[in-house]
């Protein structure tokens, strides 16, 4: 579907961003968790900062089905959803799938080995950086929307508040919204059943954050 990643607002080559905006917490929902977290005054380090930044190990065992969770790497805040397998079935509906930008994620916003419909490796754990694609603020992570809010007609997933961007739960952007891409997913890997590493490509694998189109 290239002719929904070509909208209005996506610039060709967008220009690095200095409009930062962190917004705390999350949307009240059941089963959600609200992370309030600290100000971040550099969320767009340099190739340098990323580089030399460690991986980042969460205990995955303590994230609830339906739980976000942020953490931080390369000074940038990263989600961590765990999605329930009700979450999961909505995300191949042809009926959402039309509504986005770039459902086959073809853009490259993710390794390789998250370039599929859940855009993770394992369907259940999404990890994305939290900075929206249009000028960098920090969405909101609500699974479960009110029909009438925030957004009309929007099955969940993640909210800008700032220009009303809306993100499915696999991160992907819908059409008709300023931001020009799905969130970012940043390397990562399970090193073993309880632990997710961030920072780090799966045994084998090259990928480069660089190289993505935009964070
Ligand atoms: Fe503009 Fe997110 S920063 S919609």
């Amino acid at each position: 579907m290239t002719d929904s990643i070509a909208p209005e607002a996506a610039p060709a080559h967008p220009a690095r961003r200095d409009f930062l905006y962190l917004m705390t917490g999350s949307v009240a929902a059941v089963g959600v968790a609200a992370v309030a977290w600290p100000f971040i005054d550099q969320m767009n380090p340099d190739a340098a900062t990323i580089a030399a930044a460690g991986p980042v190990d969460i205990d995955i065992s303590q994230i609830q089905p339906g739980q976000r969770i942020v953490t931080l790497w390369a000074s940038r805040p990263v989600f961590v959803v765990r999605r329930p397998p009700e979450a999961l079935k909505g995300l191949q509906d042809p009926k959402l799938t039309a509504q986005l930008r770039d459902p086959d994620s073809d853009n490259l916003q993710q390794p390789e080995y998250a370039k599929n419909w859940h855009r993770s490796i394992k369907e259940e754990f999404l990890v994305v950086v939290g900075i929206c694609t249009h000028l960098g603020c920090v969405p909101l992570f609500d699974p479960n929307p009110d029909p009438s809010n925030p957004a009309p007609n929007w099955p969940g997933g993640f909210f800008c508040p700032c220009h009303g961007s809306k993100y499915d739960l696999s991160a992907r952007v819908f059409q008709g919204v300023p931001a020009p891409y799905n969130l970012p997913v940043p390397p990562n890997f399970f090193p073993d059943e309880k632990t997710l590493r961030v920072g780090q490509n799966p045994p084998g694998q090259t990928f480069d954050f660089n190289s993505i189109l935009q964070v």
